[in-house]
């Protein structure tokens, strides 16, 4: 054999061996590049003479074509190895059905405390705030609940470590704001303040975080005929019907006077028990700072979970507060934008 004829046959034979592209291009530069070895032949052809030349000539042009051909055919193979090896890696099952989107549900203390937060709004109300760690000052104190009162007892209200000599609690109800609010602000003045309130009791009607709402109005010349329009065009478009039944007894708050409970008749006739309110105690107005000679008030202050659980039909109040998804699927809501859920303060 040829010396040309040996040389191309170990090219071949390599470009046959060859398992990946890189190494084909090694071989193809190797043999056919600038300075390859079929090329520096091809070049070596100018030196001999015509006889010589067409003869080798001949042979060597052979050789490059074989080569060229192997390589171009090689390639070939590995790249379609390549992408059929590509397409079962990355192989996409469209006919698989598509997994499931899991919606999440506003809570219903969640929408609840956003329904009754829009219509106190548009009914003039702002959004006030307070601290869920209250001193007892402002919680109890200043509110005219006397320093035996019950509601104070540890087994119903949860006490924190003293900060800087004052004695703190988890605020026992959303009250406190009051007094923040008329420090902060002179009247005519009519806030709502929704939040969390904490009290040390546990049982199917108790749990010990629940929210509420406060609402607060003082301004000259109010009385107990504008708390109960406020309340019962609350209550009626809460709960909407047009003409719900609303009832004032009266009741006892010491920070209120007179006060009243106020219910709602319901399904049956059955009348329930769903706030507290009445016409700002002197001495509260006082304690926040207002001359209660010139101004008078009225206050109330519902349980939002209460009013949920009226309102969209939930039996057990401890049901709330357990993460079970399929119970919030089913009593949860569908998140709108024009309820401003996100916007509740806690
Ligand atoms: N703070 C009272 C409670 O938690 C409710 C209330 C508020 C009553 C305002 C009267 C006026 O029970």
């Amino acid at each position: 054999m040829h010396d040309i004829q040996k040389i191309c046959q170990g090219y071949l034979q390599a470009i046959q061996g060859v398992t990946h592209l890189a190494a084909l291009e090694d071989i193809r530069l190797k043999a056919l590049g600038k300075s390859g070895e079929i090329s520096l032949l091809m070049k070596s052809l100018g030196q001999m003479d015509a006889e010589e030349r067409k003869a080798k000539g001949a042979e060597f042009n052979h050789a490059q074509q074989q080569i060229t051909q192997a390589l171009q055919a090689q390639k070939a193979t590995l790249e379609a190895q390549e992408l059929t090896a590509r397409l079962q890696k990355e192989w996409v099952d469209v006919t698989l059905p598509p997994r499931q989107e899991r919606l999440g549900h506003v809570h219903p203390i969640s929408q609840g405390m956003a329904e009754a937060i829009d219509i106190l709004k548009s009914m003039g109300f702002s959004v006030a705030d307070g601290p869920d760690i209250e001193s007892d000052k402002l919680n109890f104190d200043a509110l005219n609940i006397p320093a035996h009162h019950p509601a104070r007892q540890d087994q119903d209200t949860f006490y924190l470590p003293d900060q800087n000599g004052e004695t703190m609690v988890l605020r026992t109800h959303t009250s406190p704001v009051q007094i923040r609010t008329m420090r902060e602000k002179k009247p005519p003045l009519r806030i709502i303040a929704p939040g969390r309130v904490y009290r040390s009791d546990y049982d199917a009607t108790h749990t010990p975080t629940f929210h509420q709402i406060e609402g607060l109005y003082v301004a000259k010349g109010l009385n107990m005929g504008h708390l109960k329009g406020c309340l019962v065009e609350f209550c009626r478009r809460f709960f909407g019907r047009d003409d719900l039944k609303v009832r004032f007894r009266p009741a006892y708050f010491p920070f209120t006077e007179p006060s009243a409970e106020v219910d709602i008749a319901w399904e049956n006739g059955k009348w329930l028990e769903i706030l507290g309110a009445g016409m700002v105690h002197p001495n509260v107005l006082r304690n926040g700072g207002v001359d209660p000679s010139e101004f008078s008030g009225f206050a109330f202050g519902l349980g939002i979970e209460r009013f949920s659980m009226i309102k969209y039909g939930i039996e057990d109040l401890r049901a709330f507060y357990v993460p079970d998804f399929r119970w919030l699927a089913h009593y949860g809501f569908r998140a709108t934008d024009d309820l401003n859920v996100g916007g509740v303060s806690s």
